[in-house]
């Protein structure tokens, strides 16, 4: 099984309960790209998270209300460009790519909080000082949490391929979002999507291709961000039942 049936069942809705937020119950209102899932944490997860998340996360909503735009050089300290991941999991690459560049500053956003907190106390155990966290939808955050022009890069690791055809519009990257990205990129900034899902890989290509303000980059050309990636742990699985990743590259016109 590919790491993606692992995050997520297919079949009817099951939502959690227990853990849900209001923000949480305002999603199932609208179509999302994940479905909320029990999200308990070890004692010393909490503590961590009790400890951390009120200087280092924050939540994409309150309710109905989105987060106001992000004050980015407040939040981190300094200014630096700031890098973007969307559904950062339990941030195996956010983590490493963060520390392989120090001069970047990141924003993972992730719904699932086990995730998160699995993420936050690597944050804390390494004392890496250039990660951000924000807990809720991606889409939320980049519509209101970033202005015109503000990323250097949008990361989208191995998004939920939503496999079945009755589901596909609730993948990520569909042409509104991808559009979004692109504003949201400054020019010359990079969006970079990898999965291992043969056919949401063609639907990316094809939506990234058609989004006028994006142009296809190969990993060798001269881009402001490194597109090394670690191999996560759902990858390792997927490249051992031989599923290949496509690694897409676009680079917003200058
Ligand atoms: C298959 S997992 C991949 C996780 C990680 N990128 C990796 O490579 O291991 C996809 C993740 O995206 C998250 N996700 C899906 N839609 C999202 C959204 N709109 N905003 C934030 N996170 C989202 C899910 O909760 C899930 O953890």
């Amino acid at each position: 099984m590919s790491h993606h049936g692992r995050m997520h069942q297919s079949g009817p809705d099951v939502a959690a309960s227990g853990s849900e937020t209001p923000a949480d119950r305002h999603h199932h209102r609208r179509v999302t790209s994940f479905r909320t899932r029990r999200s308990t944490l070890s004692p010393a997860q909490q503590a961590t998270w009790d400890r951390r998340w009120p200087e280092i996360g924050m939540h994409a909503r309150d309710g109905d209300v989105p987060a106001p735009r992000l004050d980015t050089a407040t939040w981190f300290g300094r200014s630096a460009p700031v890098v973007l991941e969307i559904g950062c999991g339990t941030g195996t690459s956010t983590l490493a790519m963060a520390k392989a560049e120090p001069h970047l500053d990141v924003v993972a956003v992730e719904v699932y909080r086990r995730g998160l907190a699995q993420l936050l106390s690597a944050i804390d155990r390494e004392n890496v000082t250039n990660i951000r966290l924000v807990r809720g939808d991606g889409v939320d955050v980049l519509q209101h949490m970033f202005g015109p022009d503000s990323l250097t890069a949008v990361r989208v690791f191995f998004p939920d391929p939503w496999p079945k055809a009755r589901h596909h519009k609730r993948r990520l990257l569909q042409p509104e979002t991808v559009a979004l990205i692109a504003d949201r990129l400054r020019p010359g900034g990079v969006l970079h999507a990898a999965t291992d899902h043969a056919q949401y890989a063609e639907h990316i290509a094809e939506v990234g291709d058609a989004e006028p303000r994006l142009r296809r980059v190969g990993p060798d050309g001269d881009l402001p961000v490194s597109v090394q990636r670690p191999v996560t742990k759902y990858e390792g699985k997927a490249q051992h039942v031989g599923s290949a990743v496509t690694e897409l590259l676009w680079e917003k016109a200058s």
